[in-house]
């Protein structure tokens, strides 16, 4: 797994000052430190090229292995064309590969990822591995309730039938569905809409399902004990409050479920708390963070997984950190992509964001001064448009 963010991003605090909310209300209310933004360079396709690029960097893998590569998102730069053909053009895949894009809002990604179960547990695979990207950027209406639960970012994860990080459980997943309008984004804007305290309620309702389902489903496994649960991050007190949903149906008393949030929840929520909403990629990045910050105690042990895409789908699953992941881990430099970013001026902040409009109308420029600071850049670029209105990408 590797993850990927913008290269700029926003103090929560600082938001909160504009806003003339207390800090707190963010911070504590919310559970988020800091806002991924991005910028006009920057899209879908570039962040999910990054991680991507770094988890074949760090894993020592190869685009060759690639046998499927499915791409998750809900900010799709186009109608018809999936990011995953932009992605297999950037990092080489191999033509006798599978490509395609696939989307329920949040859930999108791991949509994906159990389609990629399937293949392996077919046998389609044959020796190969699936590239599995989650890629989205989070916008709300400027001054709006959601606006501190923005964020953006990429998590690549690849998948075969010798998990070094995670072994999964095939066909061991509880699942829930519901046509809600909790989170909805119609096709001519680039910032979604919310009914914010419904959407809670929707999240909270699509876990006591999918977990009664797969209590339901597991039988004798469910009795085992699950160390660690990461669930889908919007914000971390969204994640303390499905833990507390989750203690309830296990009957637990409230002093245990605030002393098991701390243990269970809490050493997940430290990368998320920096990126904001992610999206399809909020489960995994929480699993990279739990990964980062206890593999090595965690080996063999068992954890749980839960996803929740608006609209609504959800699914809660299990599985068993390895012995090798503690190592693999250590040799990531996991938070890498934190360090080098730019912090941003709340007014810096609006003119990107007034600017995301004009984005995929923007005709590439082919100044020389252009040329040349795309020659400089080391990380996959977007230029802008071609008069046919191709999107057009740069990569040294
Ligand atoms: P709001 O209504 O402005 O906030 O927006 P609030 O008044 O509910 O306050 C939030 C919390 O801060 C509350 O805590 C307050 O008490 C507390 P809670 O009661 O929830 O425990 N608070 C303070 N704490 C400390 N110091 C203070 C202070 N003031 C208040 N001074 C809302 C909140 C979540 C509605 C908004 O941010 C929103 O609409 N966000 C976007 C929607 C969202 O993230 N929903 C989550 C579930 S749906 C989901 O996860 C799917 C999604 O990822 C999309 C997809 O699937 O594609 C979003």
């Amino acid at each position: 797994m590797s993850f990927a963010v913008p290269q700029a991003y926003v103090e929560l605090s600082d938001l909160a000052t504009a806003r003339g909310v207390p800090p707190s209300k963010y911070i504590d209310g919310l559970g988020t430190h800091q806002m991924a933004v991005a910028g006009p360079a920057e899209d879908p396709v570039t962040l999910a090229a990054s991680a991507a690029q770094r988890l074949f960097a760090t894993s020592g893998r190869s685009p060759s292995e690639i046998g499927l590569c499915i791409v998750g998102t809900e900010t799709a730069v186009d109608h018809s064309k999936p990011i995953a053909s932009y992605l297999h053009g950037l990092l080489g895949l191999p033509r006798a590969c599978r490509v395609f894009e696939t989307k329920h809002a949040c859930f999108g990604g791991t949509a994906g990822l159990f389609n990629a179960i399937d293949w392996l547990a077919a046998g389609s695979a044959r020796g190969r591995s699936a590239l599995i990207v989650c890629t989205d950027i989070a916008r709300y209406p400027i001054g709006s309730p959601g606006e501190p639960t923005q964020g953006g970012g990429a998590v690549a994860m690849l998948l075969s039938e010798r998990p070094r990080l995670v072994e999964l459980s095939p066909g061991k997943s509880g699942c829930y569905a519901q046509d809600v309008h909790d989170f909805w984004r119609p096709l001519h804007r680039k910032d979604a809409l919310v009914d914010g305290h419904f959407s809670v309620q929707c999240y909270l309702d699509a876990l006591s399902g999918a977990y009664e389902d797969w209590r339901r489903i597991a039988g004798d496994e469910a009795k085992r004990p699950l160390v660690r649960t990461c669930y889908h991050v919007p914000y971390g007190k969204m994640a303390r409050k499905a833990h507390q949903r989750r203690c309830q149906l296990d009957g637990l008393d409230e002093a245990t479920t605030e002393a098991r949030f701390h243990t269970d929840v809490a050493p997940s929520l430290r990368l998320p708390a920096q990126v904001g909403n992610i999206y399809t990629g909020s489960l995994y990045l929480s699993l990279i963070s739990l990964l980062h910050a206890e593999a090595a105690a965690l080996a063999n042990q068992h954890i749980g997984l839960f996803s929740y895409g608006s609209g609504c789908a959800a699914e809660f699953f299990t599985g068993r950190v390895t012995e090798e992941a503690a190592a693999l881990i250590s040799a990531m430099d996991v938070a890498a992509p934190l360090r080098t970013r730019t912090r941003l001026s709340i007014p810096e902040y609006e003119a990107l964001r007034r600017g995301d409009a004009d984005q995929d109308r923007r005709p590439v420029d082919k100044s020389p001064e252009a040329s040349q600071l795309l020659r400089e850049q080391a990380s996959p670029h977007y230029c802008g448009i071609d008069p046919q209105e191709r999107r057009v990408y740069a990569w040294q």
